[in-house]
């Protein structure tokens, strides 16, 4: 299979090519900073319920597009739609965040399902379509899974946790029940991910939030065999997929991620030394990012000169405008117009 791959800058900055301006988008752009999200995702009290109703899905997608005119549309959809497509029961519970049953030990573990459900995930599919149908073709769609380890992290603790101790503790107790978890996410995800890609998003980013817990063997284990082993699948079936790695918080650790994981580009946290990011990443891989969400709440002085800082950092090389994490919920849309004219030069 090979995907009808759109022309669009940030399709070409992940071809490897420099662009004097460089495309931008948000991660968590669709999202409850918007008031237009915040009206539809009050007609829907579960939040899952909002990423499996295409037409919802498909809307809010373009609603962050619509409004500020960025390079990427992304899926609205959710990382844990995965372990919900393999049988284990998650919510969302307003304020709280994400409540899955926790899938503690090997009994547990043997009895996930051993691939998605396909019925599960089918509306995501139709909201790909849906979205693909309106969007411009000079505007890149993205599609998106978690890293398995970060999704790992949730479905051990049931929650988000501040350090994920309850997955570090089962990956070092019962290393062997951990890696068939591990196992199944790879093989779910990478269906996942070949999935979006027929039904037609231009890229995909494989989101790794808590990267940064994993030192040394462990990060080797965890994140960078797992990710590697998810892009072999998806290529094999999907030759010429563009994939981006987000491995937050990896530090030092990112050249290896590079060295160990054939991702097209590199999303880049906002906590990594630009210098050490230009010198050692971006001569090898486009990267992506790395504004901090907090810069972008503060606004004023201090957000135009940290967009020129970022601008500065990675204008030498191929670089696609974002921030380093989700944007944070109280952000004003004014700041993010301000940075969006400062990137743009308007
Ligand atoms: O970026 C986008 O606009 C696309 C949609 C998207 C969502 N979640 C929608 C969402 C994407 C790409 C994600 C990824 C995601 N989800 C990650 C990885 C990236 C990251 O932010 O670290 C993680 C760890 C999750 C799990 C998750 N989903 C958590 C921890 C929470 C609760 C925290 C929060 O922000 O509320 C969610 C809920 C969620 N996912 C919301 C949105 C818009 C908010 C739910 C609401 O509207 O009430």
């Amino acid at each position: 299979m090979t995907t009808a791959v759109h022309k669009s800058p940030l399709m070409e900055v992940l071809s490897g090519q420099r662009s004097s301006i460089p495309p931008i988008w948000m991660m968590r752009q669709a999202g409850r900073y918007l008031p237009e999200y915040r009206a539809i995702r009050a007609k829907v009290p579960n939040f899952l319920d909002l990423c499996y109703t295409p037409e919802l899905a498909s809307e809010v997608t373009l609603q962050p597009v619509r409004r500020f005119g960025f390079d990427a549309a992304i899926l609205f959809s959710d990382i844990l739609v995965v372990p919900h497509a393999l049988g284990q029961t998650v919510t969302f519970s307003a304020g709280e965040g994400p409540l899955l049953a926790p899938v503690m030990d090997a009994n547990e573990i043997s009895r996930l399902g051993r691939k998605i459900d396909v019925n599960t995930l089918a509306p995501v599919y139709e909201t790909i379509r849906r979205v693909r149908g309106q969007l411009a073709p000079e505007v890149a769609l993205l599609g998106f899974c978690g890293a398995p380890w970060t999704v790992a992290t949730y479905m051990v603790a049931g929650r988000g946790t501040a350090d994920q101790a309850p997955a570090r503790l089962l990956a070092y107790g019962d290393p062997s029940a951990f890696a068939a978890l591990i196992d199944i996410l790879v093989e779910a995800s990478s269906e996942y991910l070949i999935g979006q890609l027929a039904a037609g998003v231009d890229a995909v980013q494989i989101f790794d939030t808590w990267a940064g817990v994993l030192a040394g063997e462990d990060f080797e284990r965890w994140c960078i065999a797992p990710v590697q082993r998810i892009v072999g699948n998806v290529r094999q079936r999907v030759p010429n997929a563009k994939i981006i790695g987000f491995p937050r918080g990896a530090g030092t650790s990112l050249p290896r991620y590079v060295d160990g994981v054939a991702v097209d580009a590199v999303a880049l946290d906002w906590m990594i030394d630009r210098t050490f990011a230009r010198e050692r990443i971006q001569g090898r891989r486009p990267v992506q990012g790395n504004l901090d969400p907090l810069v972008l709440l503060a606004g004023g002085a201090a957000l135009d000169r940290a967009v020129d800082d970022v601008l500065a950092a990675f204008a030498a090389g191929p670089f696609i405008f974002n921030l380093g994490h989700g944007i944070l919920p109280e952000t004003p849309i004014a700041h993010v117009e301000q940075m969006l004219a400062r990137v743009r030069r308007q």
